[in-house]
């Protein structure tokens, strides 16, 4: 029995924000950031509003795509670094909007690797035969995270949400996944305060604290090598090469990481999914809003097999490769 998503759904803010807007306040240019990342836009959610308001709203086009009762989900599992609050969880909330009877939840925290990391969770949730239908949702709301002043950051990254249904499936879905952690890359990609170490106060908000921290050079290098060598292993071990393979989906973070990781790989351009363009590196949400976008654009029909693969904070990273099992038409 496999694991198999059977609905997607993305959400994106309205709000477009522009390159050229940061050239107003920062030492920048829509030329840098377009040839050093591939990113051209990428969106902002309205003040007052959550992450939760995202995850619902992928949710429900999710649901209007095959008339899902949501009464028949057991479990939703949210992956995201920025949650509504630290706690109640944003399962939580979710599940609240939706009314869902009989149902549990939790958030998980991978950041860029999220989605990967909640979507092989399901499989081993559906291959307990416990459960039967289960929500894998990816968002972040990274513009409550960034230093607008920090020009090494706050280009990098968008906000969004992407959502699928994960069901037991004898024909499709989940055919093989690794994931892995390594705790000595914390120092390279992270956000100091507001948990228990740093807790919040006049000093974590004076020396910005609160803020996304990165060194980038070395989270790039260790991205390329990462999606890789786990990619690598998964097509070696399940023969998959540039001719069987439908389409590479690689996490969003730079255009660059994805073409070399890509190239090292030997797949060919139209074997490679990028949408970094628009939306900027959305962090949990980068690979469902991909693959919903994949699913838009008829890029993928049912029977091809396809690779995802993300890189994040932590380290944290994963490949899973999947036979695809929604018609395309
Ligand atoms: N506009 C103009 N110049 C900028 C800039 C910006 N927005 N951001 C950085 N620079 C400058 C740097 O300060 C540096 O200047 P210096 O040489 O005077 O010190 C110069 O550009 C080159 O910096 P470097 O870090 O070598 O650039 P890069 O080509 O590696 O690109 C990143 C920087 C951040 C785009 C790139 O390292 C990256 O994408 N890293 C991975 C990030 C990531 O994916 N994170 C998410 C988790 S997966």
């Amino acid at each position: 029995m496999y694991a198999n998503i059977t609905s997607v759904g993305k959400f994106l803010p309205k709000n477009i924000i522009k390159n050229s807007e940061f050239e107003n306040f920062l030492d920048t240019t829509d030329e840098w950031i377009k040839s050093r990342t591939g990113i051209e836009e990428r969106r902002k959610l309205d003040p007052g509003k959550a992450s939760s308001y995202m995850a619902i709203k992928a949710i429900e086009k999710l649901i209007k795509k095959i008339k899902l009762d949501i009464h028949q989900v057991d479990c939703i599992i949210v992956s995201t670094i920025t949650p509504d609050m630290v706690f109640p969880s944003t399962a939580c909330l979710i599940q609240n909007y939706f009314k869902i009877k009989n149902c549990w939840g939790f958030d998980l925290s991978a950041a860029c690797s999220g989605f990967l990391f909640g979507l092989e969770t399901a499989n081993a949730l559906i291959k307990s035969k416990i459960y039967k239908k289960i929500i894998v949702v990816g968002v972040d709301t990274m513009s409550s995270i960034l230093d607008y002043q920090d020009r090494n950051t706050s280009i990098l990254f968008g906000d969004g949400a992407g959502a699928v249904l994960v069901e037991p499936s004898k024909n499709y879905g989940i055919i093989d996944c690794e994931l892995g952690v390594d705790g000595s890359g914390s120092e390279f990609l992270f956000m100091p305060g507001g948990g228990s170490l740093n807790k919040t106060s006049e000093k974590t908000l004076k020396n910005k604290m609160h803020y996304v921290k990165q060194n980038g050079a070395v989270v790039f290098k260790h991205a390329v090598k990462g999606m890789y060598d786990i990619t690598k292993k998964i097509m070696l071990r399940n023969d998959i090469n540039n001719k069987n393979l439908k389409l590479f989906i690689a996490h969003q973070a730079n255009k660059r990481i994805i073409e070399s990781t890509s190239q090292r790989l030997k797949l060919k351009k139209e074997q490679v999914l990028i949408n970094i363009n628009k939306y900027a590196n959305t962090t949990a949400a980068s690979i469902p809003i991909a693959i919903s976008d994949a699913c838009d654009k008829k890029l993928i029909k049912k029977n091809d097999k396809i690779i995802l693969t993300a890189f994040g904070a932590g380290f944290t990273w994963g490949s899973c490769l999947l036979k695809w099992g929604i018609s395309s038409d």
